[in-house]
């Protein structure tokens, strides 16, 4: 995206993108500039840290991260930088992505990684609290995410109403 972006999301293989695209999906609804990268953590690690502790210095407030299998990438990323780290672990294994959450949310006492539900749905959450983390300072997104939410509780209105016909 062109500007600056404010969030940065990371993910460890392209073979994550589709499950963090739904975090790039939500960020674009609400027009905040974000930067998209493949850095692996046990393939690229010089990368990851460099990208890590950069972060902040580019002007990033939040980072996205996901990963799948082992998933040392948030913990990795969040070793380095201050900035919230927030998780989403991917589904990459037979185990079917509890492997990677379970990983992701037993970060050691000190190094906290906010960590998101497995998939699409986690990635787009992730993408939520990044602009409720961003809005505290920026009340037009607080206005947006305001609007974002009794949009999703209209439209439940609308099935129950739909349904009672
Ligand atoms: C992790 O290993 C990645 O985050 C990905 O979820 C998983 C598999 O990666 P590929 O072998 O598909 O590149 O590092």
């Amino acid at each position: 995206m062109a500007g600056k972006a404010l969030v940065g999301i990371i993910m460890g293989s392209k073979t994550d993108l589709e499950v963090l695209q739904g975090a790039v999906e939500v960020l674009r609804e609400f027009g905040v500039e974000h930067e998209l990268r493949i850095l692996s953590a046990h393939r690229t690690p010089e990368k990851v840290l460099e990208w890590s502790q950069t972060a902040e210095e580019r002007g990033l407030e939040v980072l996205i991260a996901g990963a799948g299998s082992a998933a040392a990438l948030p913990g990795v990323v969040a070793a380095k930088t201050v900035l919230p780290v927030l998780g989403v672990p991917v589904a990459s294994t037979t185990l079917g992505g509890v492997d990677a959450l379970l990983s992701i949310v037993q970060m050691p006492k000190g190094v906290p990684v906010g960590t998101l539900a497995i998939g699409k749905g986690g990635a787009a959450n992730a993408a939520l609290l990044a602009v409720s983390i961003l809005a505290a300072k920026r009340p037009d997104l607080r206005e947006k995410l305001r609007a974002w939410r009794k949009k999703r509780a209209d439209e439940v209105l609308k099935s129950d109403a739909e349904a009672q016909k």
